[in-house]
């Protein structure tokens, strides 16, 4: 999944490839800043994983959005301040998560 930050700052996901945007591509775990309080973790159990982000959820800083991509399918769970970041899927072999945490970017793991 590539992950582009428009011009006016709008963050969007590219649902099929695209033509020059290679400039606007977000890079998952880039920022330099706690990746045990950034990156999406997994817990399984059974056929369900809870993706959760171990991150504040303050007013001017906190995590607005998780991702779950299976490659054929993405959930997009948004969040407010004071909300707990974490969502409650199906378990599929290769899936991935991200999180965008609004002062640090995009953050990136696989299960
Ligand atoms: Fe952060």
């Amino acid at each position: 999944m590539k992950i582009i930050k428009c011009k006016n700052n709008n963050i969007m996901a590219l649902l099929k490839e695209a033509e020059n945007v290679d400039d606007r591509i977000i890079k998952a775990n880039s920022v330099d800043a706690a990746f045990e309080k950034h990156v999406p973790q997994f817990e399984r159990e059974g056929d369900k994983v809870i993706v959760l982000v171990n991150h504040v959820m303050e007013d001017d800083h906190y995590i607005e959005w998780i991702m779950v991509d299976y490659g054929d399918k993405q959930i997009i769970k948004h969040f407010n301040p004071g909300e707990e970041p974490k969502v409650e899927v199906e378990f599929k072999e290769g899936m991935k998560a991200y999180s965008y945490c609004n002062k640090h970017g995009l953050w990136e793991n696989s299960l």
